[in-house]
Protein backbone atom coordinates (compact mmCIF):
# COMPACT_ATOMS: atom_id res chain seq x y z
CA UNK A 1 0.00 0.00 0.00
CA UNK A 2 1.21 3.57 -0.66
CA UNK A 3 1.59 6.34 1.92
CA UNK A 4 -1.37 8.61 0.91
CA UNK A 5 -3.42 4.98 0.48
CA UNK A 6 -2.51 4.60 4.32
CA UNK A 7 -3.59 7.71 5.01
CA UNK A 8 -6.73 7.61 3.38
CA UNK A 9 -7.22 4.33 5.09
CA UNK A 10 -6.77 5.68 8.70
CA UNK A 11 -9.41 8.88 8.18
CA UNK A 12 -12.30 6.10 7.34
CA UNK A 13 -11.62 4.22 10.08
CA UNK A 14 -11.47 7.47 12.58
CA UNK A 15 -14.69 9.04 10.53
CA UNK A 16 -16.72 5.70 11.01
CA UNK A 17 -15.38 5.45 14.77
CA UNK A 18 -16.85 8.85 15.32
CA UNK A 19 -19.81 8.88 13.81
CA UNK A 20 -20.72 5.34 15.90
CA UNK A 21 -19.79 6.91 19.01
CA UNK A 22 -22.86 9.82 17.58
CA UNK A 23 -25.13 7.57 17.24
CA UNK A 24 -24.84 5.50 20.71
CA UNK A 25 -24.85 8.94 22.04
CA UNK A 26 -28.40 10.18 20.94
CA UNK A 27 -29.81 6.44 21.53
CA UNK A 28 -29.18 6.33 24.92
CA UNK A 29 -30.51 10.09 25.19
CA UNK A 30 -33.35 9.38 23.60
CA UNK A 31 -34.18 6.65 25.52
CA UNK A 32 -33.46 8.36 28.76
CA UNK A 33 -36.24 11.08 27.31
CA UNK A 34 -38.81 8.78 26.28
CA UNK A 35 -38.49 6.98 30.12
CA UNK A 36 -39.08 9.94 31.78
CA UNK A 37 -41.53 10.97 29.54
CA UNK A 38 -43.80 7.82 30.36
CA UNK A 39 -43.77 8.37 33.99
CA UNK A 40 -44.63 11.73 33.17
CA UNK A 41 -47.75 10.99 31.18
CA UNK A 42 -48.72 7.74 33.60
CA UNK A 43 -48.65 10.23 36.69
CA UNK A 44 -50.64 12.48 34.91
CA UNK A 45 -53.07 9.59 33.65
CA UNK A 46 -53.12 8.41 36.81
CA UNK A 47 -54.78 11.47 38.41
CA UNK A 48 -56.88 12.28 35.63
CA UNK A 49 -58.07 8.82 35.53
CA UNK A 50 -58.73 8.37 39.60
CA UNK A 51 -59.80 12.16 40.07
CA UNK A 52 -56.83 12.17 42.65
CA UNK A 53 -55.94 16.39 43.06
CA UNK A 54 -52.59 17.27 44.04
CA UNK A 55 -54.49 18.38 47.41
CA UNK A 56 -55.64 15.27 47.73
CA UNK A 57 -52.37 12.91 46.83
CA UNK A 58 -50.93 14.90 49.72
CA UNK A 59 -53.71 14.38 52.31
CA UNK A 60 -53.40 10.57 51.38
CA UNK A 61 -49.23 10.48 52.14
CA UNK A 62 -49.85 12.27 55.78
CA UNK A 63 -52.29 10.25 56.60
CA UNK A 64 -50.62 7.33 55.29
CA UNK A 65 -47.37 8.59 57.54
CA UNK A 66 -49.36 8.51 61.05
CA UNK A 67 -50.66 5.11 60.43
CA UNK A 68 -47.17 3.97 59.81
CA UNK A 69 -46.43 5.63 62.92
CA UNK A 70 -49.50 4.40 64.11
CA UNK A 71 -48.02 0.53 63.90
CA UNK A 72 -44.74 1.70 65.09
CA UNK A 73 -45.96 2.55 68.13
CA UNK A 74 -48.56 -0.87 68.65
CA UNK A 75 -44.79 -2.61 67.98
CA UNK A 76 -43.40 -0.88 70.84
CA UNK A 77 -46.08 -1.68 72.95
CA UNK A 78 -46.22 -5.50 72.17
CA UNK A 79 -42.23 -5.78 72.47
CA UNK A 80 -42.92 -3.69 76.07
CA UNK A 81 -45.75 -6.36 77.14
CA UNK A 82 -44.00 -9.74 75.76
CA UNK A 83 -40.91 -8.45 77.87
CA UNK A 84 -42.80 -7.82 81.13
CA UNK A 85 -45.03 -10.36 80.75
CA UNK A 86 -42.16 -13.11 79.98
CA UNK A 87 -39.68 -11.49 82.73
CA UNK A 88 -41.99 -13.27 85.54
CA UNK A 89 -42.70 -16.38 84.60
CA UNK A 90 -41.23 -18.63 86.92
CA UNK A 91 -38.80 -22.05 85.86
CA UNK A 92 -40.06 -24.68 84.77
CA UNK A 93 -38.74 -28.51 83.80
CA UNK A 94 -38.75 -29.74 80.74
CA UNK A 95 -40.28 -33.45 81.31
CA UNK A 96 -40.51 -35.97 77.73
CA UNK A 97 -43.81 -38.43 77.43
CA UNK A 98 -44.96 -40.36 79.24
CA UNK A 99 -43.80 -38.36 82.10
CA UNK A 100 -45.22 -35.07 81.21
CA UNK A 101 -49.11 -34.48 81.90
CA UNK A 102 -52.17 -33.28 80.98
CA UNK A 103 -53.82 -32.23 84.13
CA UNK A 104 -57.18 -30.88 84.44
CA UNK A 105 -57.26 -28.15 87.95
CA UNK A 106 -60.99 -27.14 88.72
CA UNK A 107 -61.12 -24.67 91.34
CA UNK A 108 -57.34 -23.74 90.22
CA UNK A 109 -57.78 -20.16 90.54
CA UNK A 110 -58.65 -20.78 94.78
CA UNK A 111 -55.92 -20.56 97.55
CA UNK A 112 -55.47 -24.46 97.41
CA UNK A 113 -56.03 -24.96 93.52
CA UNK A 114 -53.41 -22.03 93.00
CA UNK A 115 -50.84 -23.30 94.73
CA UNK A 116 -51.24 -27.11 93.46
CA UNK A 117 -50.93 -25.59 89.88
CA UNK A 118 -47.56 -23.79 91.00
CA UNK A 119 -46.24 -27.25 91.73
CA UNK A 120 -47.72 -28.98 89.03
CA UNK A 121 -46.55 -26.64 86.15
CA UNK A 122 -42.91 -26.21 87.64
CA UNK A 123 -42.52 -30.10 87.73
CA UNK A 124 -43.29 -29.59 84.15
CA UNK A 125 -46.64 -30.82 83.28
CA UNK A 126 -49.09 -29.15 80.76
CA UNK A 127 -52.09 -27.76 83.27
CA UNK A 128 -55.23 -26.63 82.42
CA UNK A 129 -56.92 -24.74 85.47
CA UNK A 130 -61.00 -24.32 84.77
CA UNK A 131 -62.66 -21.89 87.74
CA UNK A 132 -66.03 -20.16 87.74
CA UNK A 133 -63.87 -17.41 89.89
CA UNK A 134 -67.19 -17.22 92.28
CA UNK A 135 -63.97 -16.95 95.39
CA UNK A 136 -61.29 -17.88 93.28
CA UNK A 137 -59.08 -14.70 91.47
CA UNK A 138 -57.34 -14.50 87.88
CA UNK A 139 -54.32 -12.56 89.44
CA UNK A 140 -53.69 -15.90 91.90
CA UNK A 141 -52.51 -17.38 88.50
CA UNK A 142 -51.17 -14.21 86.38
CA UNK A 143 -47.77 -15.16 86.58
CA UNK A 144 -48.56 -18.44 84.37
CA UNK A 145 -50.74 -16.55 81.49
CA UNK A 146 -47.85 -17.03 79.05
CA UNK A 147 -46.56 -19.89 79.61
CA UNK A 148 -47.30 -22.50 76.58
CA UNK A 149 -48.05 -25.07 79.14
CA UNK A 150 -50.87 -23.34 80.80
CA UNK A 151 -54.65 -22.72 79.86
CA UNK A 152 -57.45 -20.62 82.28
CA UNK A 153 -60.72 -22.01 81.41
CA UNK A 154 -64.12 -19.67 82.40
CA UNK A 155 -66.24 -22.67 83.14
CA UNK A 156 -68.90 -23.67 86.04
CA UNK A 157 -68.49 -27.27 86.87
CA UNK A 158 -72.08 -27.42 86.92
CA UNK A 159 -72.08 -27.82 83.72
CA UNK A 160 -70.65 -30.58 81.45
CA UNK A 161 -66.85 -30.13 80.30
CA UNK A 162 -65.42 -31.87 77.25
CA UNK A 163 -61.54 -31.84 77.41
CA UNK A 164 -58.69 -34.55 76.78
CA UNK A 165 -56.37 -35.19 80.43
CA UNK A 166 -54.56 -37.81 82.42
CA UNK A 167 -55.64 -36.59 85.65
CA UNK A 168 -58.13 -34.17 87.11
CA UNK A 169 -58.23 -32.61 90.43
CA UNK A 170 -61.42 -31.57 91.52
CA UNK A 171 -60.66 -29.27 94.38
CA UNK A 172 -63.95 -26.17 92.43
CA UNK A 173 -66.54 -25.68 96.01
CA UNK A 174 -67.07 -22.80 97.83
CA UNK A 175 -64.84 -23.76 100.66
CA UNK A 176 -65.14 -21.11 103.94
CA UNK A 177 -68.59 -20.82 105.89
CA UNK A 178 -69.83 -17.22 104.68
CA UNK A 179 -69.10 -18.46 100.96
CA UNK A 180 -70.60 -21.46 101.42
CA UNK A 181 -73.81 -20.51 102.73
CA UNK A 182 -74.43 -17.69 100.80
CA UNK A 183 -75.80 -19.51 98.19
CA UNK A 184 -76.46 -23.18 99.93
CA UNK A 185 -78.19 -24.80 97.16
CA UNK A 186 -75.68 -23.81 94.63
CA UNK A 187 -72.73 -25.30 96.63
CA UNK A 188 -74.83 -28.67 96.75
CA UNK A 189 -74.71 -28.21 92.90
CA UNK A 190 -71.58 -27.59 92.49
CA UNK A 191 -70.50 -30.70 94.85
CA UNK A 192 -72.86 -33.32 93.50
CA UNK A 193 -73.77 -32.09 89.75
CA UNK A 194 -69.91 -30.92 89.56
CA UNK A 195 -68.44 -33.92 90.83
CA UNK A 196 -70.78 -36.16 88.71
CA UNK A 197 -69.40 -33.92 85.18
CA UNK A 198 -66.12 -34.28 86.78
CA UNK A 199 -66.49 -38.12 87.64
CA UNK A 200 -68.30 -38.88 83.79
CA UNK A 201 -65.52 -37.03 82.47
CA UNK A 202 -62.92 -39.19 84.11
CA UNK A 203 -64.62 -42.50 82.82
CA UNK A 204 -65.26 -41.25 79.20
CA UNK A 205 -61.14 -40.49 78.78
CA UNK A 206 -60.01 -42.95 81.32
CA UNK A 207 -58.33 -40.17 83.53
CA UNK A 208 -57.64 -40.72 87.35
CA UNK A 209 -59.73 -37.97 89.57
CA UNK A 210 -58.78 -36.84 92.85
CA UNK A 211 -61.52 -35.37 94.87
CA UNK A 212 -61.08 -32.66 97.26
CA UNK A 213 -63.43 -33.72 99.92
CA UNK A 214 -63.13 -32.22 103.66
CA UNK A 215 -62.82 -33.07 107.48
CA UNK A 216 -66.27 -31.31 107.72
CA UNK A 217 -67.72 -35.13 106.92
CA UNK A 218 -66.83 -35.63 110.09
CA UNK A 219 -69.04 -32.87 111.46
CA UNK A 220 -68.78 -32.53 115.58
CA UNK A 221 -66.62 -35.47 115.95
CA UNK A 222 -67.49 -37.85 118.70
CA UNK A 223 -64.06 -39.95 117.66
CA UNK A 224 -60.99 -38.07 118.72
CA UNK A 225 -58.49 -37.88 116.72
CA UNK A 226 -60.10 -38.42 113.49
CA UNK A 227 -58.96 -41.64 111.69
CA UNK A 228 -60.42 -42.11 107.89
CA UNK A 229 -62.75 -44.78 109.23
CA UNK A 230 -65.22 -42.69 111.40
CA UNK A 231 -68.01 -42.10 109.57
CA UNK A 232 -68.50 -38.89 111.44
CA UNK A 233 -71.63 -36.90 112.84
CA UNK A 234 -72.85 -34.61 110.60
CA UNK A 235 -76.60 -32.78 111.12
CA UNK A 236 -78.35 -33.39 107.88
CA UNK A 237 -80.15 -30.06 107.95
CA UNK A 238 -77.85 -27.79 109.32
CA UNK A 239 -76.69 -24.45 108.40
CA UNK A 240 -73.48 -26.32 107.40
CA UNK A 241 -75.10 -29.00 105.83
CA UNK A 242 -74.83 -27.98 102.21
CA UNK A 243 -71.45 -28.30 102.59
CA UNK A 244 -70.77 -31.26 104.88
CA UNK A 245 -73.30 -33.18 103.02
CA UNK A 246 -72.64 -31.57 99.43
CA UNK A 247 -68.97 -33.27 100.66
CA UNK A 248 -70.37 -36.51 101.64
CA UNK A 249 -72.30 -36.65 98.49
CA UNK A 250 -69.06 -36.29 96.02
CA UNK A 251 -67.37 -38.57 98.53
CA UNK A 252 -70.38 -41.21 97.80
CA UNK A 253 -70.21 -40.51 93.84
CA UNK A 254 -66.47 -41.54 93.57
CA UNK A 255 -66.62 -44.64 94.59
CA UNK A 256 -69.75 -45.44 92.81
CA UNK A 257 -68.03 -44.52 89.97
CA UNK A 258 -64.91 -46.64 90.86
CA UNK A 259 -67.20 -49.71 91.66
CA UNK A 260 -69.78 -49.14 88.91
CA UNK A 261 -67.22 -48.05 85.88
CA UNK A 262 -63.84 -48.46 87.12
CA UNK A 263 -62.90 -44.57 87.69
CA UNK A 264 -59.59 -44.76 89.73
CA UNK A 265 -60.02 -42.35 92.18
CA UNK A 266 -58.64 -40.50 95.03
CA UNK A 267 -60.19 -38.94 97.95
CA UNK A 268 -58.37 -36.11 100.17
CA UNK A 269 -60.19 -35.78 103.21
CA UNK A 270 -58.29 -31.88 103.98
CA UNK A 271 -58.40 -30.29 107.36
CA UNK A 272 -58.23 -26.63 108.05
CA UNK A 273 -55.13 -24.99 106.10
CA UNK A 274 -53.51 -21.23 105.71
CA UNK A 275 -51.18 -20.01 103.57
CA UNK A 276 -50.49 -16.84 101.33
CA UNK A 277 -53.32 -16.46 98.79
CA UNK A 278 -56.40 -17.05 101.26
CA UNK A 279 -58.52 -14.70 100.61
CA UNK A 280 -58.55 -12.03 103.48
CA UNK A 281 -62.42 -11.63 103.90
CA UNK A 282 -63.15 -15.62 104.13
CA UNK A 283 -64.54 -15.62 107.59
CA UNK A 284 -62.00 -18.22 108.51
CA UNK A 285 -60.24 -18.59 111.83
CA UNK A 286 -56.87 -17.77 110.63
CA UNK A 287 -57.84 -14.88 107.76
CA UNK A 288 -60.36 -13.33 110.82
CA UNK A 289 -57.79 -13.60 114.09
CA UNK A 290 -54.67 -11.79 111.16
CA UNK A 291 -56.79 -9.21 109.69
CA UNK A 292 -58.16 -7.90 113.42
CA UNK A 293 -54.75 -8.31 114.92
CA UNK A 294 -53.05 -6.25 111.59
CA UNK A 295 -56.33 -3.48 111.64
CA UNK A 296 -55.72 -3.48 115.55
CA UNK A 297 -59.44 -4.76 116.12
CA UNK A 298 -60.31 -6.64 118.82
CA UNK A 299 -59.59 -10.19 118.31
CA UNK A 300 -63.11 -12.24 118.46
CA UNK A 301 -63.61 -15.81 119.60
CA UNK A 302 -66.84 -17.51 118.81
CA UNK A 303 -67.33 -19.48 122.44
CA UNK A 304 -65.14 -19.85 125.41
CA UNK A 305 -61.88 -20.35 123.14
CA UNK A 306 -61.94 -24.12 123.88
CA UNK A 307 -62.85 -25.72 120.92
CA UNK A 308 -59.64 -27.16 119.33
CA UNK A 309 -58.53 -26.84 115.51
CA UNK A 310 -55.22 -28.18 113.98
CA UNK A 311 -53.55 -26.32 110.85
CA UNK A 312 -51.66 -27.27 108.16
CA UNK A 313 -49.24 -25.15 105.69
CA UNK A 314 -50.28 -24.52 102.64
CA UNK A 315 -46.71 -26.22 100.83
CA UNK A 316 -47.40 -29.40 102.94
CA UNK A 317 -51.12 -29.88 101.43
CA UNK A 318 -49.86 -29.64 97.80
CA UNK A 319 -47.23 -32.46 98.82
CA UNK A 320 -49.42 -34.58 100.21
CA UNK A 321 -52.32 -33.96 97.63
CA UNK A 322 -49.61 -34.89 94.57
CA UNK A 323 -48.38 -37.77 96.51
CA UNK A 324 -51.91 -39.42 96.99
CA UNK A 325 -52.73 -38.80 93.04
CA UNK A 326 -49.85 -40.63 91.78
CA UNK A 327 -50.41 -43.33 94.68
CA UNK A 328 -51.69 -46.71 94.64
CA UNK A 329 -54.20 -46.37 97.34
CA UNK A 330 -57.69 -45.49 96.47
CA UNK A 331 -59.41 -45.29 99.93
CA UNK A 332 -60.04 -41.70 101.53
CA UNK A 333 -56.81 -39.94 103.22
CA UNK A 334 -56.59 -37.30 105.71
CA UNK A 335 -54.24 -34.58 104.84
CA UNK A 336 -53.95 -32.07 107.92
CA UNK A 337 -51.29 -31.42 110.77
CA UNK A 338 -52.28 -33.16 113.70
CA UNK A 339 -50.97 -30.31 116.29
CA UNK A 340 -54.00 -29.58 118.11
CA UNK A 341 -54.42 -25.73 119.67
CA UNK A 342 -57.37 -24.56 121.28
CA UNK A 343 -58.51 -21.65 119.38
CA UNK A 344 -57.74 -19.16 122.19
CA UNK A 345 -54.12 -20.45 122.19
CA UNK A 346 -54.03 -19.82 118.55
CA UNK A 347 -55.65 -16.19 119.21
CA UNK A 348 -52.82 -15.25 121.15
CA UNK A 349 -50.01 -16.98 118.99
CA UNK A 350 -51.24 -14.35 116.47
CA UNK A 351 -51.80 -11.46 118.52
CA UNK A 352 -47.88 -12.06 119.84
CA UNK A 353 -46.65 -12.56 115.81
CA UNK A 354 -48.64 -9.46 115.09
CA UNK A 355 -47.52 -7.27 117.35
CA UNK A 356 -50.27 -5.03 117.58
CA UNK A 357 -53.08 -3.81 120.49
CA UNK A 358 -55.61 -5.92 119.61
CA UNK A 359 -57.46 -7.46 123.02
CA UNK A 360 -58.81 -10.98 122.60
CA UNK A 361 -62.79 -11.21 123.57
CA UNK A 362 -65.18 -13.67 123.22
CA UNK A 363 -69.20 -13.70 121.90
CA UNK A 364 -72.07 -16.31 121.90
CA UNK A 365 -70.65 -19.92 120.08
CA UNK A 366 -71.58 -20.60 116.33
CA UNK A 367 -74.73 -23.33 115.54
CA UNK A 368 -72.99 -26.65 114.83
CA UNK A 369 -69.30 -25.36 115.36
CA UNK A 370 -67.17 -28.86 115.96
CA UNK A 371 -65.64 -28.35 118.96
CA UNK A 372 -62.27 -30.91 118.39
CA UNK A 373 -60.81 -31.35 115.26
CA UNK A 374 -57.47 -33.06 115.03
CA UNK A 375 -56.38 -35.44 112.13
CA UNK A 376 -55.15 -39.34 112.34
CA UNK A 377 -52.98 -39.16 110.01
CA UNK A 378 -51.36 -42.52 110.06
CA UNK A 379 -52.87 -43.45 107.40
CA UNK A 380 -51.46 -40.74 104.99
CA UNK A 381 -47.94 -41.61 106.76
CA UNK A 382 -48.38 -45.40 105.91
CA UNK A 383 -49.88 -45.44 102.46
CA UNK A 384 -48.12 -42.39 101.29
CA UNK A 385 -45.26 -42.07 103.42
CA UNK A 386 -46.15 -38.31 103.67
CA UNK A 387 -46.09 -35.63 107.12
CA UNK A 388 -46.59 -32.30 107.60
CA UNK A 389 -42.79 -30.76 107.75
CA UNK A 390 -43.93 -26.67 108.23
CA UNK A 391 -44.00 -24.91 111.66
CA UNK A 392 -47.09 -23.15 112.60
CA UNK A 393 -44.71 -19.89 113.37
CA UNK A 394 -43.04 -20.24 110.63
CA UNK A 395 -46.04 -20.65 108.15
CA UNK A 396 -48.28 -17.93 110.14
CA UNK A 397 -45.22 -15.71 109.22
CA UNK A 398 -45.40 -16.25 105.72
CA UNK A 399 -48.94 -15.69 106.13
CA UNK A 400 -49.39 -12.59 108.02
CA UNK A 401 -46.67 -11.21 105.93
CA UNK A 402 -49.31 -12.14 102.94
CA UNK A 403 -51.96 -10.03 104.57
CA UNK A 404 -49.75 -7.19 105.46
CA UNK A 405 -49.35 -6.77 101.45
CA UNK A 406 -52.95 -7.25 100.84
CA UNK A 407 -53.74 -4.19 102.71
CA UNK A 408 -50.93 -2.12 101.50
CA UNK A 409 -52.20 -2.86 98.06
CA UNK A 410 -55.81 -2.45 98.81
CA UNK A 411 -54.70 1.13 100.62
CA UNK A 412 -52.99 2.05 97.47
CA UNK A 413 -55.81 1.17 95.10
N1 LIG B 1 -58.64 -24.46 102.53
C1 LIG B 1 -59.02 -25.35 103.41
O1 LIG B 1 -58.69 -25.22 104.60
C2 LIG B 1 -59.85 -26.53 102.98
C3 LIG B 1 -60.25 -27.45 103.96
C4 LIG B 1 -61.01 -28.54 103.58
C5 LIG B 1 -61.35 -28.74 102.26
N2 LIG B 1 -60.97 -27.84 101.32
C6 LIG B 1 -61.39 -28.07 99.93
O2 LIG B 1 -60.35 -27.71 99.01
C7 LIG B 1 -60.92 -27.13 97.85
C8 LIG B 1 -60.29 -25.77 97.60
O3 LIG B 1 -60.53 -24.92 98.69
P1 LIG B 1 -59.90 -23.45 98.81
O4 LIG B 1 -59.60 -23.19 100.22
O5 LIG B 1 -58.86 -23.28 97.79
O6 LIG B 1 -61.17 -22.57 98.44
P2 LIG B 1 -61.27 -21.32 97.43
O7 LIG B 1 -62.63 -20.75 97.65
O8 LIG B 1 -60.11 -20.45 97.59
O9 LIG B 1 -61.19 -22.05 96.02
C9 LIG B 1 -62.29 -22.72 95.43
C10 LIG B 1 -62.26 -22.42 93.94
O10 LIG B 1 -63.34 -23.09 93.29
C11 LIG B 1 -63.96 -22.18 92.39
N3 LIG B 1 -65.36 -22.59 92.20
C12 LIG B 1 -66.35 -22.61 93.12
N4 LIG B 1 -67.49 -23.07 92.58
C13 LIG B 1 -67.21 -23.36 91.27
C14 LIG B 1 -67.96 -23.85 90.18
N5 LIG B 1 -69.26 -24.16 90.31
N6 LIG B 1 -67.36 -24.00 88.98
C15 LIG B 1 -66.04 -23.69 88.82
N7 LIG B 1 -65.28 -23.22 89.82
C16 LIG B 1 -65.86 -23.05 91.04
C17 LIG B 1 -63.81 -20.83 93.08
O11 LIG B 1 -63.96 -19.74 92.20
C18 LIG B 1 -62.40 -20.94 93.62
O12 LIG B 1 -61.44 -20.57 92.68
C19 LIG B 1 -62.42 -27.05 98.07
O13 LIG B 1 -63.03 -28.16 97.45
C20 LIG B 1 -62.56 -27.17 99.57
O14 LIG B 1 -63.79 -27.76 99.94
C21 LIG B 1 -60.23 -26.73 101.66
Amino acid sequence: MTRSGGRFFTAVIFITLMCLILVIFFYVKLDFYHQNHVLSVGKESLQKSSFVSDDQMEKLSRENQILIDQLKDLELRIKILEGSTSKNVPNTRRLSSPERKRILVTGGAGFVGSHLVDILMKNGHEVTVVDNFFTGRKSNLHHWFSHKNFELIHHDIVNPLYIEVDQIYHLASPASPPHYMFNPVKTIKTNALGTINMLGLAKRIGARVLVASTSEVYGDPQVHPQPEDYWGNVNPIGPRSCYDEGKRIAEALSYAYAKQENVAVRVARIFNTYGPRMNINDGRVVSNFIMQSLLNHSITIYGDGTQTRSFAYIDDLVDGLIKLMNSNYSLPVNLGNPEEYTILEFATLIKNLVGGSSSIVFTDGVEDDPQRRRPDISRARRELNWTPKVPLKIGLKKTIEYFRKEMSNLNEN
